[in-house]
């Protein structure tokens, strides 16, 4: 009772009426969403600058060819660059995921079958479905960590209640525009306080959910005319050449980079990736920033992102982080 009373005083009343502040949530499994700091409070010059290559819907062997093609860099400390695969179950050839995963890449859940699960008890399930085929085919449970669900329709109290029953720990569907241009992109932060941000699409949760982090994506933006934010590659207006590609991801790299160094979440949806010309210069847009700028430049898996973000460390010292190390 008197235990129930302490926990009810420190953290509910506060988790629930509070603000999210320095005092209240600090790393490794609490950081705000309105924190204007980078991790460890670095500057931006001492941040490795991170990619996350992510990858979501159904895995074949015909898709798999391509996403391999786009997986082919080495990152500053020797390691081969891995992606991130968020899995649609009909239709997703096991064998294949079982290959991928064996190589260093990591799986989160997307769905059954492309479609938005309508109460608690149904997203409980359908994370459930998805992660037992995982496991059977032979991933480890604690290694499904992440979710981006279909149409990145943000699924709130419910959905972050389904991740929750299943052990998820990080979803990365919220994509906001007043989160997507240099000045005002933010790093990942966690629900212990919410709402947080406002998604484009969908709900946040609105009861906090402490140390479950979102992996907020900026939008892209169309290369020309007014540069209207695009969610997805795919999603953008007149990305036609080779050209095209590269340009629309050097430019988002370009924001990143050249402002607070926030991890650059790269979607590659299938359409995009499953086109020639758009797949090589997302390639040739991938050799160019591990060729143009040095050491500062990781491509790593989200859960491997998530370890720098919670233990941050200087980019001087990133080569021996021993999370980033070949596995
Ligand atoms: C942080 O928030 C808590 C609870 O809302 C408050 O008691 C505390 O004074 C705040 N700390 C700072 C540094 O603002
Ligand atoms: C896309 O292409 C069409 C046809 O060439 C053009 O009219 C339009 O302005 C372009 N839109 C953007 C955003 O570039």
């Amino acid at each position: 009772m008197r235990s129930l009373l302490l926990a009810v005083t420190l953290c509910i009343l506060p988790c629930v009426l509070g603000q999210c502040n320095g005092t209240n949530c600090n790393l490794p499994n609490c950081r705000c969403f309105d924190d204007v700091n980078a991790p460890g409070k670095l500057q931006a010059s001492s941040i490795p600058q991170i990619i996350m290559v992510n990858f979501e819907g159904t895995i074949t062997k015909v898709n798999v060819a391509f996403y391999q093609q786009i997986l082919q860099e080495t990152n500053p400390n020797g390691c081969p660059v891995k992606g991130t695969f968020f899995i649609t179950d009909e239709g997703t050839d096991y064998a294949t995921v079982k290959t991928l995963y064996d190589q260093g890449n990591e799986f989160g859940i997307s769905s059954i079958k492309g479609t938005t699960p309508a109460s608690s008890t149904a997203w409980i399930n359908e994370f459930k479905k998805v992660q037992s085929a995982l496991v059977q085919v032979g991933l480890k449970s604690g290694d499904i960590q992440g979710v981006r669900v279909p149409q990145l329709i943000v699924g709130g109290t419910d959905q972050f209640i389904g991740m929750g029953s299943n052990g998820l720990t990080y979803d990365s569907s919220c994509v906001s525009a007043g989160y997507s241009d240099a000045p005002t992109m933010i790093w990942p932060y966690t629900y212990d306080f919410v709402p947080g941000v406002k998604c484009d699409i969908g709900n946040p949760p609105d009861i906090p959910f402490p140390g479950v982090w979102q992996m907020i994506m900026a939008d892209l933006h169309d290369i020309n005319g007014d540069k209207f934010p695009c969610a997805v590659p795919s999603g953008c207006r007149n990305i036609t050449t080779k050209r095209d590609a590269f340009d629309l991801f050097f430019t988002a790299f370009q924001a990143h980079y050249t402002g607070k160094r926030t991890p650059f979440n790269m979607v590659i949806d299938p359409a995009f990736a499953a086109n020639t010309d758009l797949r090589d210069g997302t390639i040739e847009f991938l050799q160019y920033v591990r060729a143009a700028f040095g050491d500062d430049v990781w491509i790593l898996p989200m859960t491997k992102a998530l370890q720098w973000i919670k233990t941050p460390v200087p980019l001087s010292g990133v080569k021996t982080f021993q999370p980033w190390g070949c596995s």
